[in-house]
């Protein structure tokens, strides 16, 4: 079993980027929740972009179908808005728990949209990701 993995769901690449910076810090590949990602490790990262206020469909199908039973998962993602995010978070944060997960935190940024949030993710917000994934290191 690895220490880490990060899995993440991102249609138009902001979430993509929040991931490769968690990887980074990691020392792994972030992994395409598409493309059987690997679920064994003993530490999740688990991302999303946010989509009508959820997570994407292929996280949601992703966590619905795993067992997270004594697992523990840390949770990020981006969205247009503050709210959407947060959002996001609280339905990804209430399915892990549904299947056993311990949620040992969340980090959540501005993803561009159209006109909106342009240049987000930015240097910041990838480097407080970062910031971010020490914390659940350090936690875990
Ligand atoms: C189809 C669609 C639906 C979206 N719905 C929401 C939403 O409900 N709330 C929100 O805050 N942002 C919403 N957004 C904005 C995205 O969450 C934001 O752009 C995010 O960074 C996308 O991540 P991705 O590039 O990794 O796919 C939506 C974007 C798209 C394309």
């Amino acid at each position: 079993m690895t220490d880490f993995s990060v899995v993440v769901d991102s249609r138009g690449g902001n979430t993509r980027k929040v991931a490769d910076a968690i990887a980074e810090e990691l020392g792994i590949t972030a992994a395409d929740v598409t493309k059987s990602p690997p679920d064994d490790a003993k530490i999740l990262f688990l991302g999303s972009g946010t989509y009508g206020g959820k997570p994407g469909e292929a996280m949601m199908k992703f966590i619905g179908s795993g067992n997270f039973s004594g697992r523990k998962v840390a949770i990020f993602g981006t969205s247009g808005s503050v709210a959407g995010g947060q959002n996001m978070i609280v339905v990804m944060t209430d399915l892990l728990q549904q299947r056993g997960a311990t949620i040992l935190g969340n980090y959540h940024c501005r993803g561009k949209t159209f006109l909106v949030n342009w240049g987000r993710p930015n240097k910041e917000d990838l480097e407080n990701a970062k910031k971010f994934a020490q914390e659940m290191i350090k936690k875990s």
